[in-house]
This record gives C-alpha cells, sequence and structure tokens, in this order.
C-alpha cells in the first residue's frame, strides 16, 4: 500500500549537511555521442551548448552538452576500444552515468558525503581557465552510476573549463522542456532498502513516498518502489526493485539488459505537456499506447482538470489526482534499441506525487511491450 511518509517541506528537524540547489547535468555514455546530440536537438530540442574532444586538449573521449531551459545533457563517447567508457558501453550499452547535483561547496559535499560512507568517485578537483573556476567531486551510487558534484558560482564560461563553446548552425525549436523533475533508479532483488538507506545515511534524503507490490502490480509482474528526496525536494530518487509476480518483472528485464543496476528514467518537466509531446511525437519520439478504456472513466477518479479531455486521450497523456492538486504524464519506448533507458515527460498542476492511480495502466502497456520482445 502506499504510504506518505512526510512531504519534504516539512522536514527540517535538522540541518542539511547537502544542499543542493537542483540537477546540474545528465551525463550519458553513448556510442556515438555525435549522432546522439544530433538525434536530441533534433527531437527534443535541446540546443548546442559547448563541446570537449582533442581539439580542446581531450584527447581519449568526446564530450558534447547541450541545453534547453534548464536541462542540461552531456553526451561523452571513447575514442579507443581500450578506455574504460568503451568497457562501460559494452556491459550497459547507452545509459546514464552521472547524475550532477549543483552545490555551493562540493568540498564539503565530498567531505560529508565520504564521511558518512560514500564510495569516493572523484576527489575535489579544480578546473580553471578564463571564465573562472569549476570545483568537482563525486561518489558512487547504485551499480556504475555517479554523483558529482558541481560548485560553479566562479564560472562564467558556456558549461566547464575544458570545453569550449559549441556554435552551430543547426537550432530546431525547442519543445517546451524545462528541467528534471525526478529520476528513477532501478536495483536489484532486496537491494531498494540498503540504496534507500545509502541516499538516508549519505546524502541525508528523506523517504516521502514507498509503494509495495499491491500498488504496482498487474496480473502478471510487480515491483515496488520508494520515492528519496533531498531537504528542499529538488531532487527526487525514485528507487525500485522488482517483486515476484507470475512473470518476469519489468525491473528484472531492465536489470538483463542494463547487465546491473542503472538509471530507468529520467521524468522531464515541461508546462504544457500536450505542446510538448505534439512536438516530440511529430518528431518521432514513440510513446506507450494507452487503451481508450483508460480515458471512458479517468475523469470519475481525478475530478476536473483545466485541459480538453481528447487532445489528452489521441497523444496517450496519463492523469492523477492527489491531495494537492493533479498531474499529466506519460512515458516514451525506450530510447535505445536495449530496453533500458526511457523517459516521462510531466506537467505538474499541484500534485507533488508520482502518477499512482496510473501505475496499473502504465505498467498494462509496459507488459505488452515486454511481451512483443519475449521478455514477459
Ligand atoms: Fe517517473
Amino acid at each position: 500500500m502506499q504510504t506518505l511518509t512526510a512531504p519534504a517541506s516539512t522536514m527540517n528537524d535538522t540541518v542539511d549537511f547537502l544542499p543542493l540547489q537542483g540537477t546540474d547535468y545528465v551525463e550519458f555514455y553513448v556510442g556515438n555521442a555525435k549522432q546522439a546530440a544530433h538525434f536530441y536537438k533534433t527531437a527534443f530540442g535541446f540546443q548546442s551548448l559547448a563541446y570537449a574532444g582533442p581539439e580542446t586538449g581531450m584527447k581519449d573521449r568526446v564530450s558534447y552538452v547541450i541545453r534547453q531551459n534548464k536541462l542540461t545533457f552531456v553526451l561523452t563517447t571513447p575514442l579507443k576500444s581500450d578506455h574504460p567508457i568503451a568497457a562501460h558501453l559494452h556491459k550497459h550499452g547507452d545509459g546514464v552515468k552521472v547524475l550532477a547535483l549543483r552545490v555551493d561547496d562540493a568540498r564539503k559535499s565530498y567531505q560529508e558525503t565520504t564521511s558518512r560512507g560514500g564510495r569516493s568517485y572523484l576527489e575535489p578537483t579544480v578546473l580553471k581557465d578564463e571564465n573562472g573556476e569549476v570545483v568537482l567531486s563525486g561518489i558512487h551510487t547504485y551499480g556504475d552510476t555517479v554523483h558529482m558534484f558541481v560548485e560553479r558560482h566562479n564560472y562564467k564560461g558556456p558549461f566547464m573549463p575544458g570545453f569550449r563553446k559549441w556554435e552551430s548552425n543547426y537550432n530546431p525549436t525547442e519543445t517546451g522542456l524545462l528541467y528534471v523533475d525526478h529520476c528513477v533508479g532501478n536495483v536489484g532483488w532486496n537491494q531498494m532498502n540498503p540504496w534507500v538507506e545509502f541516499y538516508q545515511n549519505v546524502m541525508g534524503f528523506r523517504n516521502i513516498l514507498s509503494f509495495d507490490d499491491k500498488d504496482i502490480s498487474t496480473e502478471y509482474s510487480a515491483l515496488m518502489s520508494k520515492v528519496m528526496s533531498n531537504g528542499n525536494g529538488y531532487v527526487k530518487f525514485p528507487i525500485n526493485e522488482p517483486a515476484e509476480g507470475k512473470k518476469k518483472s519489468q525491473v528484472e528485464e531492465f536489470l538483463d539488459f542494463y547487465d546491473g543496476e542503472g538509471v530507468q528514467h529520467v521524468a522531464l518537466a515541461t508546462n504544457d505537456i500536450v505542446h510538448t509531446v505534439n512536438e516530440l511525437q511529430a518528431r518521432g519520439i514513440e510513446f506507450l499506447s494507452i487503451p481508450a478504456s483508460y480515458y471512458e472513466d479517468v475523469l470519475d477518479r481525478v475530478g476536473k482538470i483545466d485541459e480538453d479531455l481528447a487532445p489528452l486521450q489521441k497523444l496517450g497523456i496519463l492523469i492523477d489526482r492527489d491531495d494537492e492538486g493533479y498531474l499529466l504524464q506519460i512515458f516514451s519506448k525506450p530510447l535505445e534499441d536495449r530496453p533500458t533507458l526511457f523517459f516521462e515527460i510531466i506537467q505538474r498542476k499541484g500534485a507533488k506525487s508520482f502518477g499512482k492511480g496510473n501505475f496499473k495502466a502504465l505498467f498494462e502497456a509496459l507488459e505488452r511491450e515486454q511481451d512483443a520482445r519475449g521478455n514477459l
């Protein structure tokens, strides 16, 4: 059953030892960063921001940085087969490597987290160029995923030292994506609670919502989930683990094909989901399809909403309500050939939850896809 533990806004009983200003960037390791950057620009409306590679002194890999409003993606590819990133790609395929968090003090963030048991990924490192300095540090989280702490208040350049501005003649129009709403991790059997404890103890997060296998199950498969939030609520990381069902959980399929724990989906916020999803669909992004029966009684469940139902149904957008308002959401199909990472597009109209009322319809849609791949 769903348990509301404590809203993030009432969690100021202790000093937040890891104050976060939000997501700084999401870095993807990909097989071909040049083409991936083109894809995210074309299909999602990102703009060129910065580039690093052999021409800027980074001899072993290339990174393209793209941006839309407060969303920054970094797409990185190794240049040689013996590079550690090549081994990461061989094992996991394309996926999220870094969930980078903006901080005031990257040295203190590192000290606070590693002294509480966080495993070091990068000791505090100062990067400098003519635009100032960025301080980076990082710790490991689930699987091969890492959190970087980014301190950039003394930096004026486009991204960070080592990168040059990327000017392009190809600048597709934006699609209205604004910022990262939440990032979901899939972890292995019996690993949800250890990772919940990691976020509590090492990063000072709180468990704000819990879903058990009764909430998130269909006739065939199940999963469990706990939502972790930092003190100010800017950063939210739900953690999923598979649960026993008649057939294979979608989380197990992810673990099989990612070959380990990793980021399942990144939820991107918009203020106009109908516009955003119209644009994304017109540019070739595919979403899970929702049966017409979902829309027959959805307004009985969620009550009055500002939007007309017809465009929501046409696009396959889901609706849910909690005590504070409602939300509109839709889930893409995986963005790579392995059935691993996908995106959620979400518009919040007061609601602070994650669409529990849609879980059944959503997971049935996921299972149809999983079945078509022969993995259910
Ligand atoms: Fe989500």
